[in-house]
């Protein structure tokens, strides 16, 4: 393969709910497309089903749009890279199909991305006219999205460890959950992230789970979220619209501070100081704001992604196929979709 000319990936992401397409020209950002399913708010939740036939109505309008948008014709892309997991069976497959589609129409090589990895990396997506101050080598990533809380030691592009990890549900899940009681559209992250600027984060107390190591546990803060409100309804049922923005920042405040402990303490054990964080979760105001402020207290280098590339999007996937397009990593065409995959592999 000639590597002297552009490089130029069509990255395609459709693990969940976002169907997303992104053309990056030598790590540099050209056109990263998002379409997300309304459909999801009626049912409280992602509907798998709903999700991959969205993802088939969505697919060649986001990849021609995003195409489009970056101005190249389809003959000058070099490789396509799809993400093969984790996430949902059925739409991970319509990502993967389409890849395979069009490596075979195009006759371009097509390079499987790990959408942890991707998370990750998106902190290496260039844009022009934008200053370029990636992380260095090694740090560590708070992956905090819908499907998982994790603490990531990067060595490398493309070696990365995990070295806490959530035991039972998400950081997303839980602010997704805790919202759902309280009447709020899903996702509820953002709904609590607002409504929190108004309350009194100190208003109420919610128990912290201990447990070794680095890794989490959110089910129970979730649990005894329910529990507390249902025993507040039977004193005064008005309990979750009068209270409401208290109750937002005290959860908010309770999630912050139970994935900032064992960040700090990954930070102190590792002796690492650059510190990034990802995934969803990462668009949480108050998460950012206390992330900065603890940076400044232990001397970290904070990296932050800007927030296109913090929820799922392409251009994640992407940098990381460009980067493994380097290392020759291609795929071959008998690839399945995996539902769960290490951030190793
Ligand atoms: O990474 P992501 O887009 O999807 C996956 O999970 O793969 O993350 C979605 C999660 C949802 O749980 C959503 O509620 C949460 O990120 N989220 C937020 C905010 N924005 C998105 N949580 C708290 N505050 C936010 N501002």
């Amino acid at each position: 393969m000639d590597k002297e000319k552009d490089i130029l990936i069509l990255g395609i992401e459709s693990s969940c709910d976002d169907t997303s397409a992104s053309v990056i020209k030598n790590g540099f950002l050209l056109s990263n497309i998002i379409a997300g399913q309304k459909i999801h708010e009626a049912y409280g939740g992602v509907v798998p089903e709903l999700a991959s036939r969205a993802h088939q109505q969505n697919i060649v309008p986001v990849v021609d749009q995003a195409i489009k948008q970056a101005g190249v014709k389809t003959e000058d892309i070099t490789a396509i890279a799809f993400t093969r997991g984790p996430g949902l069976l059925g739409s991970l497959l319509v990502g993967t199909s389409f890849a395979k589609g069009f490596s075979l129409a195009t006759g371009v090589p097509i390079i499987e991305v790990n959408h942890l990895q991707a998370h990750v990396l998106a902190h290496f997506i260039q844009e022009y006219d934008i200053p370029y101050d990636p992380p260095k080598f090694p740090f560590l990533c708070l992956l905090v999205s819908g499907g998982n809380s994790q603490i990531i030691l990067v060595k490398d592009y493309l070696e990365m460890e995990v070295i806490g990890q959530t035991i039972d549900d998400a950081a997303g899940e839980a602010f997704d959950k805790c919202a759902k009681v309280m009447g709020l559209p899903y996702p509820g992250g953002p709904f609590v992230d607002k409504l929190a600027k108004e309350g009194n984060p100190d208003a109420f107390q919610f128990s912290k789970p201990r447990i070794p190591n680095f890794d989490y546990s959110f089910s129970g803060l979730k649990t005894g979220f329910l529990y507390f409100l249902r025993d507040r309804l039977k004193e005064n049922e008005n309990f979750i619209e009068e209270r409401k923005a208290d109750l937002c920042a005290s959860l908010q405040k309770t999630i912050i501070d139970i994935l900032l402990d064992k960040l700090i303490k990954a930070a102190k054990e590792t002796g690492i100081k650059e510190i990034t964080v990802a995934g969803g979760v990462s668009a949480n105001s108050g998460l950012r704001h206390t992330l900065l402020q603890t940076a400044a207290k232990h001397h970290w280098k904070m990296h932050i992604p800007k927030f296109a590339f913090t929820t799922d999007n392409a251009a994640m996937i992407a940098i990381t196929g460009h980067f493994k397009y380097l290392k020759d990593e291609f795929t071959g065409m008998d690839a399945v979709p995996f539902a769960r995959m290490d951030i190793r592999v």
